[in-house]
């Protein structure tokens, strides 16, 4: 794989349609976790050039630090703290339009101001997530949830 990732224009949804196959792609014939979760991370950092893009991996009862895209973040999150540690607890998707007014809340960055997280399904079971941040308000909807929930469908095989 020595190929650039294609840019899309055009609106959110015009973005994700270019996105996923090329993901697809990258993630094909590849089964090891974090090269898979490190690419992801550099692919939709690369499309959405959003704040902070990446993962945290339930280990131990806890969430921790993944592969990532942006400034350095916190590395542990307790389970039902924050929106990640809620996100896992609730095992739903979280959107979260304005970070100031989500209770709890971990400011990694005192940029974010919105926030969207959204669960990695294994068996049954939440084992990590998803979480990115904007430093616009009110920047994700279910437009993103969906495409988001696809990308980590496509992890199947390298969970
Ligand atoms: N804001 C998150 C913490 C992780 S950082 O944003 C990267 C939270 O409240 O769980």
């Amino acid at each position: 794989m020595a190929e650039d990732l294609q840019i899309a224009a055009g609106s959110k949804t015009e973005q994700y349609q270019s996105l996923i196959p090329q993901i697809g792609g990258l993630l094909e014939g590849e089964t090891d976790l974090i090269a898979n979760l490190a690419n992801i991370t550099g692919a939709l950092k690369e499309q959405f050039n959003w704040l902070w893009v990446g993962f945290y991996l339930v280990k131990n009862n806890e969430l921790v630090l993944g592969p990532f895209q942006g400034p350095v973040a916190c590395t542990r999150i307790q389970y039902g703290r924050g929106v990640c540690g809620t996100s896992w607890k609730e095992k739903k998707t979280l959107i979260v339009p304005d970070v100031e007014k989500f209770p709890g809340h971990i400011a990694c960055s005192s940029l974010s101001r919105s926030e969207i997280v959204v669960p990695i399904w294994k068996d049954k079971e939440v084992v990590g997530i998803l979480d990115v941040d904007s430093e616009q308000l009110d920047h994700f909807d279910e437009t993103d949830a969906r495409y988001l929930e696809k990308v980590l469908q496509m992890l199947g095989g390298s969970l």
